[in-house]
């Protein structure tokens, strides 16, 4: 086989891909949703063995350019072929596209090395609204294996503003990285444990920098880093496999009607902690990202039917009106709900499973996550509002390195020709 010129058919088959659609204009505000322009490509090609897990950063990624407003970010993995690769196959631990600043004339890295944006100091990292710690959290798309069965497109006249020339720093250029963890789970004793990153699956004992894990860290992202291997089954033999995430981008090109939305990341895990630096004491947000669940025939039956409720409280510094959200989780997920203030409920995102085994459709694990699209101007979320995330999984059985991230896109106006 000559993969020059494999490499050759997959960039014409990405120029051939690159379509412009129109959809047919619909909704109440009439006008650009027939300019909605739509693209496919390609991410690098990953190469995984059997049981083997590709953690990887990828800088300067093809991209819509100029001054847009991007309408939504699908994604999944497929093969050579780009024939859909199955869950159960290549487990698609999560994805997360982030948008930067480099200077301009600068060689671009295209490839893994192995550190996150805030480590160039010649890039600028752009991040989302909020509210987690740092870059924690910061990207503005970013879905795990629900991404095939996930809707994200948000609704006109409203748009995520990226590429407006007053915006990027001068003697810069706007750029895109995206990050892309995947565990091929091919002959694994234990797929479930595999994808959960249960730390004795991989015999790890040091993190991803050769530090030691904390005492009782069963596992998680720290245990599936690039290049760990999960356990197979005794004598499983496969060959190698390249796997790439292709994904669909649509955008408008911007004007002033589109209303800009600003996104948000919440986590559930998140707690304030005090951090006292060179201007004085302050009080931070530390997302961890992951958690535990703990089985309830262990003990931990409390009254909620083998249900385990984690919960986290945060102040929404600046609200606005609620346009799209939706919550990531693992398998034995149940529900992502974030309440109001006065408890009402502002979105409850619910967790879909498969139950077959084609792409899209594979049992037990979660195969999208319900969204909410409130009519605009429904759902409003006041400046300084106190909201709570509310994560529930099913604890029949234990669970390492579950998630209850939660992503809402508010606009703080309404256009101005409403008709409701
Ligand atoms: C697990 O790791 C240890 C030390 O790193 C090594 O000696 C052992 O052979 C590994 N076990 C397996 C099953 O790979
Ligand atoms: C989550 O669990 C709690 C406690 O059992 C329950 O009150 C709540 O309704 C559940 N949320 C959803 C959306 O099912
Ligand atoms: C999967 O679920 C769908 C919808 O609930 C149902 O129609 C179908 O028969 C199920 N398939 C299998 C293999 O159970």
């Amino acid at each position: 086989m000559c993969f020059v010129s494999q490499d050759l058919v997959l960039s014409l088959a990405i120029l051939v891909l690159v379509l412009l659609l129109g959809t047919p204009s619909s909704g109440a505000f009439g006008g650009a949703e027939n300019d909605v322009k739509s693209a496919v490509f390609l991410s690098p090609k990953i190469e995984l063995r059997p049981g083997s897990v590709a953690n990887k950063d990828y800088y300067d990624i093809d991209f819509p350019r100029g001054h847009v407003a991007i309408k939504s970010f699908n994604a999944e993995v497929v093969d050579e072929a780009e024939n859909p690769v199955p869950l159960h196959e290549t487990y698609l631990h999560h994805w997360l596209v982030a948008r930067y600043y480099q200077p301009k004339h600068v060689t671009s890295h295209t490839g893994y090395d192995g550190h996150r944006i805030h480590h160039k100091s010649d890039h600028i990292s752009v991040r989302n609204s909020g509210i987690c710690q740092e870059d924690t959290l910061g990207q503005y798309f970013g879905l795990g294996s629900e991404t095939r069965g996930t809707a994200t497109y948000i609704p006109h006249p409203f748009g995520i503003e990226i590429g407006n020339p007053d915006e990027i720093p001068d003697g810069y250029e706007e750029k895109w990285m995206v990050n892309i963890h995947a565990i091929d789970t091919r002959g694994a004793e234990d797929k479930m444990g595999c994808t959960e990153c249960w730390c004795d699956l991989y015999n790890v004992t040091m993190d991803e920098y050769g530090e030691p894990l904390k005492p009782g860290y069963k596992g998680g992202l720290h245990c599936c880093y690039d290049y760990t291997r999960c356990k197979l089954r005794e004598g499983f033999e496969g060959p190698k496999r390249s796997i790439y995430l292709r994904y669909t981008v649509k955008w408008v090109d911007w004007d002033s009607s589109i209303v800009p939305v600003k996104i948000y990341f919440l986590d559930v895990t998140d707690t304030l902690k005090i951090s006292d630096d060179s201007k004085g004491p302050s009080l931070n947000h530390n997302c961890k990202l992951e958690y535990e669940v703990d089985s309830c025939s262990t003990g931990n039956m409390n009254g909620n039917g083998c249900i385990d409720v984690k919960r986290s409280t945060v102040a929404m510094q600046s609200g606005g009106y609620v346009i799209y959200g939706g919550g990531h989780q693992h398998s034995g997920g149940i529900a992502l709900t974030l309440y109001g203030q006065d408890g009402r409920v502002i979105c409850s995102s619910i967790p879909s499973y498969g139950n077959g085994t084609e792409a899209g459709n594979e049992e037990d694990y979660i195969v999208g996550m319900s969204t909410c699209y409130p009519q605009p101007g429904s759902v409003k979320i006041i400046d300084g509002e106190i909201v709570t995330l509310e994560s529930n999984y099913s604890s029949s059985r234990a669970h390492t390195g579950v998630m209850g991230i939660f992503y809402l896109f508010v606009a703080e106006e309404l256009p101005q020709q409403q008709h409701f």
